[in-house]
């Protein structure tokens, strides 16, 4: 969501700090701010409205010559997207960045103005600045200011704080909000991602909930909740995995779209032999834990929860294991009976959604035998907090719509309906059959993004539309889901998905010749009842246009566009017919000239509740 970077070092800071706001750009980007020490007072900052560039454009004006610095991009949660909104957020000669929502916000406020404290911003974070201020002028020391003050805070917090009667010295504290110290040479830095900081190191350290550190030139401490000294790991990441490039493409996003072929390979290395899914497809953990399960709870949000549904379909379907799947922010809220051995699984590109985090948590307290988190951010606080955990093995995605995480999470979520299937219903031709499947996943893929100039062609009868309606009948009804969501996402279109049974109880209402009903339809059990719907719909006069498997018998027409993908077994279909969804929403993206990589509203990581 919000970004944080954050530097002490032996050379000024500010290209570093901008560098690491506009790799940061993709998370929360309605503006921008950055303070750097430079003598005493209080400290020179340069805020803008916008983007990052907007903020870059301002530091060529005024630069922000200094060794110490703070930087913040925010996606507005209290108060509207200015300057005086914008991060950091200043007290006396104390700066502060945040990231998160402070619940009792309107409390301190009233407890700090009554100690003669004026507020200039609407945000809930001028409340920490102030009140570390209120310590600092008790204490004289910003690192226990920093600890007093996180004692008064509810709610979350990913926070870096510096002072100007104490440069070279930052302090940052994390509680439902991730940060990570980045750690150089004679130099440390802060981030709230470790992308922002991957041009200046490789060397990492991830804050636990509740950790408090100091960073200063030469050394980095921590503290946990308690006040104890503690030691963090140090993760070295291998850069050549993680180039965050647009290469030869116009958007992340299609790059991205373009990558499935290779992240999907990638992803079933060493997880696949010649008939069977390799023992250590999941981790050597996972085998005794899955042995006991019997029945599965996944929680995800967005995207992360479509490919729950669909794997709903494969682990009741295929594995034989019951499995119910549920938004993370009602599952979180909802009272209900945890049936024994009951495995809990989250969905997560990032590893850090607030309300999937907060269920994984939640989770621990009601009795599920274990956790499992399918994610693609390894240093996560999702993979960090579960019992197991399947990497997705996609690269960073840096487009808010996700695309190459969706479909490598479907393939993890195959693996793990065969991990979870050979204690319950799988036999070995089942498995052989699916194997034999992924390994021609790769190729199958590549061949149906060869569609791309079909699908391009076919998307400028959306680019005047205001609704749509996406179709599909069995797993596929997730995949239309999807494809909705892809579309309002980012080209604003007013889509939804519905299984095409339920046409004729309600949306039916809604098709006339304006309104364009998009369905797959691969050549599955459920065809001819999906043609039966789609006829209904082509006798209101809507529009149909349906990406359908070579041999599933369906002829152009007026009012009906076809395209044709290669024909695919059933059990890879819904990571099939999810390519030509999402190449349809960017071009009609493209055609509406909206902001396809940052779609307006929206932020790539969710990390406030
Ligand atoms: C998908 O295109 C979205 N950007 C969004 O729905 C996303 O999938 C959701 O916020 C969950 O994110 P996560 O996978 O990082 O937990």
């Amino acid at each position: 969501m919000c970004g944080i970077v954050g530097a002490v070092a032996q050379r000024d800071v500010a290209a570093i700090l901008l560098e690491g706001l506009h790799r940061l750009e993709y998370r929360g980007y309605d503006s921008a701010g950055m303070a750097v020490i430079n003598g005493e007072g209080p400290i020179p900052f340069v805020k803008r409205v916008g983007k990052v560039e907007a903020l870059a454009q301002a530091l060529d004006t005024h630069p922000l010559p200094g060794k110490t610095g703070i930087a913040h991009t925010r996606w507005a949660t209290h108060g509207q997207p200015s300057e005086d909104n914008a991060h950091p957020h200043f007290s006396g000669s104390l700066a502060l960045v945040h990231n998160g929502i402070i619940e009792n916000h309107s409390e301190l406020k009233q407890r700090l103005e009554a100690l003669g404290y004026e507020f200039v911003s609407q945000t809930d974070t001028e409340t920490i600045v102030h009140l570390v201020h209120h310590y600092y002028q008790l204490q004289r020391d910003l690192l226990s200011a920093v600890r007093h003050a996180v004692k008064d805070l509810d709610g979350a917090y990913g926070l870096a704080a510096i002072h100007a009667d104490q440069p070279d010295r930052l302090v940052c504290a994390r509680k439902g909000s991730p940060l990570v110290i980045g750690v150089g040479i004679g130099e440390n830095f802060v981030a709230s991602d470790h992308l922002a900081l991957r041009q200046v190191t490789d060397r990492f350290v991830y804050l636990e909930e509740g950790d408090i550190a100091e960073v200063t030139l030469g050394h980095y401490r921590i503290w946990n909740e308690a006040g104890e000294s503690v030691t963090r790991d140090l993760t070295q990441i291998d850069a050549a995995a993680e180039s965050i490039d647009k290469g030869p493409y116009r958007h992340f996003m299609l790059k991205e779209i373009y990558e499935q072929p290779k992240m999907i390979e990638r992803s079933l290395l060493q997880r696949l032999g010649k008939t069977k899914v390799l023992a250590e497809a999941l981790g050597p953990h996972a085998a005794p834990l899955l042995a006991s399960v019997s029945s599965v709870q996944i929680v995800a949000c967005g995207t992360s929860y479509h490919a729950g549904m669909i794997a709903k379909y494969w682990i009741e379907g295929i594995a034989g294991v019951p499995c119910r799947v549920e938004v993370a922010s009602e599952f979180r809220y909802r009272k209900f009976k945890v049936q024994e051995n009951t495995l809990l699984v989250t969905i997560s590109q990032s590893g850090e959604t607030a309300d999937t985090l907060a269920a994984l948590r939640l989770a621990k307290t009601l009795g599920y035998s274990a956790s499992l988190t399918i994610c693609n951010v390894a240093q996560s606080s999702l993979v960090r907090e579960s019992d197991l955990f399947v990497m997705t093995e996609a690269g960073p995605e840096i487009g808010v719509a996700s695309t190459k995480a969706f479909t490598t999470q479907l393939v993890a979520l195959l693996l793990f309906t065969v991990a979870l299937g050979r204690h319950h219903d799988i036999d070995e031709a089942t498995e052989a059959n699916i194997v034999k499947a992924l390994h021609g996943l790769p190729r199958l893929l590549s061949e149906t993004l060869d569609l791309d100039a079909d699908i391009r062609a076919m998307s400028k009868a959306f680019a005047e539309k205001h609704h749509a309606l996406f179709l599909g009948r069995g797993v596929q009804w997730p995949v239309a889901m999807e494809g909705a969501l892809k579309l309002k996402e980012i080209s604003y279109i007013h889509a939804e998905s519905y299984p095409a049974g339920e046409l004729k109880h309600g949306p039916l209402a809604l098709v006339d010749s304006d309104m364009p009903v998009i369905a797959v339809a691969p050549n599955d059990e459920l065809l001819e009842k999906l043609k039966s719907n789609l006829q209904e719909v082509q006798a209101r006069g809507g529009q149909l246009f349906v990406f359908a498997d070579k041999a599933a018998g369906f002829k152009e027409s007026k009012g009906l566009d076809i395209i044709e993908l290669p024909h695919v077994d059933d059990i890879i279909a819904p990571i099939i017919y999810t390519i030509p969804l999402q190449l349809l929403s960017y071009h009609v993206a493209i055609l509406k000239g909206t902001d396809v990589d940052q779609p307006r509203n929206l932020a790539k990581s969710v990390t406030v509740e």
